[in-house]
């Protein structure tokens, strides 16, 4: 049966490279495995007062998006050596209730322009998890460091041996989804 991933990328910007890396993990999936990117610049900064009005549309389909996912993979970039705060404000939204990442195996990807491959953003996102969920189904993190070197004229990620480590982690994250 066909796996369904969620993409949700931290970057709103239109040549985002986190947004070109999910795009190659979309062309590498295998026959069996769907990997969608999920729309979110409409998705309001958290506040309390909003959300006792009821769920925005936005926010809703968010969670149901979450909720019908097999994974959930965040493709983010990583800003002062942390969460950039589109992708922290989307794992805001989804802590409250229903709070659909609960049953939902998540990773994160991170692609960057340091050699450091996204070391903070994703030691900070598995902090994050862990503080929000406890027993999470946890699967490691992945990053690609140094893009500058790794994408194609039209900003794709075209360097075969970052293709190939991507492809094969995320063979292994859908692997991970029927234990
Ligand atoms: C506010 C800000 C902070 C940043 N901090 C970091 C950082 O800590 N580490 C890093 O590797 N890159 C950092 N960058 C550079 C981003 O990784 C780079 O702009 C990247 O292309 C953003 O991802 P995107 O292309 O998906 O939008 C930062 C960029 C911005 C705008």
């Amino acid at each position: 049966m066909t796996k369904n991933v969620l993409a949700i990328v931290g970057s709103l910007r239109k040549g985002s490279v986190n947004r070109a890396t999910a795009r190659a993990a979309a062309a590498l999936a295998g026959d069996d495995v769907s990997v969608t990117i999920l729309p979110i610049a409409d998705v309001p900064l958290y506040n309390g007062d909003v959300e006792d009005r009821g769920l925005p549309e936005s926010v809703v389909a968010l969670h149901e998006a979450v909720a019908a996912a097999d994974g959930v993979i965040f493709f983010t970039p990583e800003y002062n050596g942390s969460l950039p705060a589109v992708a922290k404000n989307v794992i805001d939204w989804l802590s409250r209730p229903p709070n659909a990442l609960e049953n939902t195996p998540t990773a994160a990807v991170a692609t960057t322009p340091g050699g450091r491959a996204g070391a903070g953003v994703l030691g900070h996102f598995e902090q994050i998890l862990d503080h929000m969920l406890g027993d999470y189904i946890r699967f490691e993190s992945h990053g690609i460091g140094k893009y500058f070197d790794k994408l194609d004229e039209d900003g794709e990620l075209a360097d075969e041996d970052a293709r190939a480590e991507l492809g094969a982690w995320l063979a292994r994250f859908v692997a991970s989804l029927d234990s």
